[in-house]
């Protein structure tokens, strides 16, 4: 009798947790994104905007400020680091594609299919920004170093080039702030309008 009290009390618990969570974040546990996902996700995002605020400051340090050199340093360190991280991303996302929760139902088609573009545009863009400074740095004859270590060079000397890749470089950049923001403007709209959290599912 006892045994079977106790099995309906725990019976009750789980399920309680079970609603809990559900109710909380709108999502059950099981609906999160795997935490290699969500650690990369939001790793990748400290550095991704912190080397676009970078990028746009130091094009502005006086040529002869010594600041200069260290802080492309710092940016081309960090722009190979983002190069790594996006393989190991990919990696991992076609590794788990089959745990990715899917977007709820309160979200319409047209937008789930924008959403799935929207990220496919930002995968393409992390990309895309640090392999154009790469090519650019390269082109123009400077050395491209992770943090102590040199790295191969990639692209030959050729300045018509680099002067190609460093205007994609810029506009790619830019590119990806303007989808960044509104990346940040679909979460804070499902958010209010449709009353999903997605944030929990990153978080
Ligand atoms: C404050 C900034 C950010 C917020 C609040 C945010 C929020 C989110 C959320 C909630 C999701 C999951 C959407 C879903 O439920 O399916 C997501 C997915 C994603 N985010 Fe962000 N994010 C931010 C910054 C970034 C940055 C900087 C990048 C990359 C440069 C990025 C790239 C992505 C990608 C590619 C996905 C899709 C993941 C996948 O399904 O493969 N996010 N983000």
């Amino acid at each position: 009798m006892n045994q079977m009290l106790l099995k309906i009390c725990l019976k009750i618990i789980t399920i309680k947790k079970l609603l809990h969570n559900t109710l909380k974040n709108g999502f059950s546990m099981s609906e999160k994104y795997p935490v290699a996902m969500r650690f990369l996700h939001w790793f990748m995002a400290v550095i991704i905007i912190s080397m676009i605020i970078l990028g746009i400051f130091m094009g502005g340090v006086d040529k002869e400020n010594p600041l200069r050199m260290q802080l492309y340093n710092i940016h081309k360190s960090f722009g190979v680091t983002v190069i790594f991280l996006f393989v190991l991303r990919v990696a991992v996302r076609l590794a788990s594609s089959a745990k990715i929760p899917k977007l709820p139902k309160q979200i319409s088609q047209t937008e789930v299919r924008f959403a799935h573009l929207g990220h496919f545009a930002i995968y393409a863009l992390m990309f895309a920004v640090p392999i154009s400074g790469y090519a650019m740095s390269n082109s123009y004859g400077y050395p491209v170093k992770w943090f102590t270590i040199e790295m191969p060079k990639l692209f030959a000397d050729d300045k018509e080039f680099a002067a190609l890749a460093s205007q994609a470089h810029e506009f790619l950049a830019f590119s990806l702030l303007a989808l960044l923001i509104f990346h940040v403007a679909a979460v804070v709209k499902h958010r209010i309008k449709d009353k999903v959290n997605l944030l929990e599912r990153m978080n």
